[in-house]
């Protein structure tokens, strides 16, 4: 637990509410030296249901509060943030917010690497209604692998299920074969799989109970982790406007207590949050 000073420079995590931790977790793996803050947006999560103005609106506050706050460079580490505003935040606010500033979704990382993952050249993602009504993967796919076919099924559920400490229980089992059973009967050839919301890793178990074992499931956590390694790598000046004393710090715009309790079910780390108010 290293998040009791303020740190210079940090690294900005920004998810809808605890989600983001599950991207922090691999991030640290990789980058443990850099700074970050974390901000939950959990008084307005979630966001998976909400419409594109807000999810925008919302995100473009909180990245608004990252540069106040120091941030070079702002990770939205939520898949529905990165799939309504990252576009619009990246080519309209940065040039006139500071077009020296970054900020980086978790859609690119995994899209970009997605060909290598199957045989079939066919691929299924698994995310809130607001990532897959935005048509933002299969769009970024076909960018870079215009011959694959993009099959997606939106579980509305699953994020309450993890919430509410259900993820493990027996009556989950219902709501994850629901899901898996109408991809693969849309798609029967998909042999590999994202998880384009950031709370599903932690129904992993029972996915891949219900997946025939030829299908490949792709880990975002740890290809956003190894691609923000590489991008400070080639962008030596953005890596240099980022601190490294080591210090992580958590914020969310809702309860503090309950931010650091829910917490647990996401990160090994103990958190010890501040509560702060969006814009
Ligand atoms: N963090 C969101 C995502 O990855 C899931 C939670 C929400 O709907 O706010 O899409």
């Amino acid at each position: 637990m290293r998040n009791t000073m303020q740190p210079l420079h940090p690294i900005g995590i920004f998810d809808s509410g605890y989600g983001g931790l599950t991207v922090m977790k691999e991030i640290l793996k990789e980058l443990p030296d850099y700074d970050y803050l974390y901000l939950g947006d959990n008084a307005r999560a979630p966001y998976g249901p909400r419409s594109f103005e807000s999810v925008y609106h919302y995100t473009v506050e909180a990245v608004r509060w990252f540069f106040d706050r120091g941030s070079h460079l702002v990770i939205l580490a939520c898949n529905t943030a990165s799939s309504k505003a990252l576009r619009t935040i990246q080519q309209k606010d940065l040039p006139r917010i500071d077009p020296a500033r970054r900020v980086l979704g978790v859609l690119r990382p995994v899209t970009e690497q997605a060909g290598s993952y199957t045989k079939t050249g066919h691929i299924g993602i698994l995310g809130t209604v607001g990532t897959v009504e935005s048509q933002s993967y299969p769009i970024e796919i076909q960018k870079f692998f215009p011959d694959i076919t993009v099959t997606q099924e939106a579980c509305p559920l699953w994020v309450p299920l993890v919430e509410n400490c259900e993820h493990e229980s027996p009556g989950a089992d219902y709501f994850i074969k629901k899901h898996i059973d109408n991809l693969l009967r849309k798609d029967p050839e998909i042999d590999a799989l994202i998880l384009g919301c950031t709370h599903y890793p932690l129904l992993i178990n029972k996915i891949r109970r219900f997946l025939p074992p030829s299908v490949q499931i792709i880990s975002q956590g740890t290809l956003v982790a190894r691609s923000l390694a590489d991008y400070l790598e080639r962008h030596r000046e953005i890596m240099a406007q980022c601190s490294k004393s080591g210090i992580y710090k958590y914020c969310t715009t809702d309860s503090a207590e309950v931010f650091d309790s829910q917490a647990r079910i996401f990160m090994d780390e103990t958190t010890r949050s501040d509560r702060v108010t969006l814009p």
